[in-house]
């Protein structure tokens, strides 16, 4: 009962904050349903935190190719459909095909749900992209309770998936089913995407999205993805870009043949020679890339994207001692950041073939493949990079007179993604994260790589947004995956104040 009081006096907060701001007026409709809507939701947190542990209690990894998780995917997918269904949404479950696997072995791939709730033409289309496959998870690996059943300590709630990502799902849907237990009309219309391969890189995603452009996604105006986490513990975050990759390989080969070092050592060039001094010729020890020209199509940095920098919520130090680091390459915040989100960073992966076991083995390897890729950022060029590192290693190897033969290839390419923070989505979802949190976001970056946002804005071509949900702790893909009800609940709060702020914009 405490408790209820607490929270009860929290959306008075809130709702005392809403007016002081004068983000709506007393008496104005919105403000008065926001004001309910946030009451429902805080009423009702113990069966949104029961549902999250029945979804968490599906061992739905997508990872492991074993029949036994295919079946429970499968099933994860079904309740998902199901619990869209009683929302009043009309489900579609779209058969995912099967995939082959390197063994031969081949897996049915769970359906991927479309979902949609609402199409009055007067409204803004909103469509949520969600996944419900997880990562791995045993006891043994170091979980403290069962990762698959969720536990709750000191508002931690811990389990498989929690965070990434079947706790944002559920978020969106409980802001959906605040207005429709209240009877509500819903303010934007509503789509669903839920995918079961996330983690295995949405092998039936891709195709999807192309075959339903002109169907399911022609009358959706905005996309939103919350499959990311705050750069902080307590603030929240909006993230409007993830740099790209493109990974190379270089091989190096004299034979197919090892060689013995007392037999042949002295009278060949060595690949493992050149494959070295081909990788040291990459990047120097300040982290700068040595490619000629990688740097000239990197966004100049503007005063106001420093401004940005300055307010985002991060202690380097703090997040030096956590890494377990002794010194970074840069000692400020907006240093740091920039250099994780808006510069592109060369690293170097490995060598296939080289003797990397432990001993004395006097193995001079025939064949060589060294691996490394470079982080790309707006506005770089895939493939005047893929020419730019062709060059340069053709250059250095030519350099070194070797009889050897050298294949440069760029195995993988993915372009980096930006978005136009203007857009009417990031703006409610600035005003929404005002309202529930009482601060500004912190408008953040990513550093690796989010294929999906690229996806949605180059097939459909619709503004894409990222808001996550989870905070900087929640250790997504690790042991002890947990999101906090704080996040959880304030997060379902937040999807039905962006709703609102949606309609009134549009
Ligand atoms: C980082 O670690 C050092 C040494 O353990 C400690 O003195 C310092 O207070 C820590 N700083 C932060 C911000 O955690
Ligand atoms: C990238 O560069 C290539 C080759 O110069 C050019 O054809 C292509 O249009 C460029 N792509 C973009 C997106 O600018
Ligand atoms: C490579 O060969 C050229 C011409 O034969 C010679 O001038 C140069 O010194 C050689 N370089 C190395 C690294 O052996």
């Amino acid at each position: 009962m405490v408790l209820k009081l607490g929270r009860m006096a929290s959306s008075l907060l809130v709702f005392l904050l809403l007016l002081e701001r004068g983000m709506f007026s007393p008496s104005s409709p919105p403000a008065r349903l926001l004001e309910k809507v946030i009451q429902y939701i805080d009423l009702h947190q113990d069966e949104f935190v029961q549902t999250l542990k029945e979804w968490v209690a599906v061992e739905s990894d997508s990872i492991q190719p074993v029949p036994r998780l295919r079946q429970e995917l499968f099933r994860m997918m079904a309740l998902a459909a199901d619990k869209l269904r009683r929302l009043g949404a009309s489900v579609d479950s779209v058969d995912g095909g099967s995939q082959q696997l390197p063994n031969g072995q081949t897996l049915p791939i769970p359906p991927i749900i479309l979902a949609e709730l609402g199409n009055d033409p007067k409204k803004p289309t909103v469509c949520f992209y969600g996944h419900l496959d997880v990562q791995p998870a045993r006891r043994e690996d170091g979980w403290l309770t069962d990762p698959y059943t969720l536990t709750e300590v000191d508002g931690k709630l811990y389990g498989r998936g929690a965070t990434d990502n079947k706790g944002p799902v559920l978020a969106w849907i409980n802001a959906v089913s605040a207005f429709r237990a209240m009877e509500e009309d819903l303010p934007v219309n509503i789509k669903f995407i839920i995918e079961g391969m996330e983690e295995a890189g949405s092998v039936a995603l891709e195709e999807l999205v192309r075959r339903e452009k002109d169907r399911f996604f022609s009358s959706v105006d905005y996309v939103v993805i919350s499959d990311n986490l705050w750069i902080s513990r307590r603030k929240p975050a909006l993230t409007c870009g993830t740099r790209g990759n493109s990974y190379f390989t270089v091989e190096v080969k004299c034979r197919d043949q090892d060689f013995h070092s007392g037999t042949f050592g002295g009278i060949l060039n060595e690949p493992m020679a050149d494959l070295i001094a081909l990788l040291g010729s990459l990047v120097d020890s300040s982290g700068h890339i040595l490619i000629p020209g990688i740097y000239d199509h990197v966004a100049p940095l503007t005063e106001e994207e420093k401004k940005m920098y300055k307010a985002i919520d991060l202690d380097p130090e703090e997040y030096r001692n956590s890494s377990q680091v002794k010194k970074f390459l840069f000692d400020t915040k907006e240093e740091i950041l920039m250099h994780l989100w808006r510069y592109p960073s060369l690293s170097i992966h490995g060598i296939e073939g080289a003797f990397e076991e432990p001993g004395a083995k006097t193995v001079i390897p025939g064949r060589v493949i060294g691996k490394f890729s470079i982080r790309l950022v707006p506005h770089m060029n895939m493939s005047v990079v893929e020419t730019q590192v062709k060059q340069h290693l053709e250059y250095i190897f030519s350099k070194r007179n070797s009889s050897n033969q050298m294949v440069v290839s760029m195995a993988l390419g993915l372009h980096p993604w930006i978005a136009n923070i203007k857009d009417n989505q990031y703006l409610a979802a600035k005003r929404a994260i005002k309202t529930v949190f009482g601060t500004e976001p912190d408008m953040i970056r990513d550093g690796s790589t989010i294929p999906i946002a690229n996806i949605f804005q180059d097939v459909i071509q619709k503004s894409v947004m990222m808001l996550p949900l989870g905070a900087v702790d929640d250790g997504e893909h690790a042991q002890n995956e947990k999101i906090n009800r704080w996040n959880y609940i304030e997060g379902s709060k937040l999807f039905a104040a962006f709703f609102l702020e949606m309609a009134k914009l549009h």
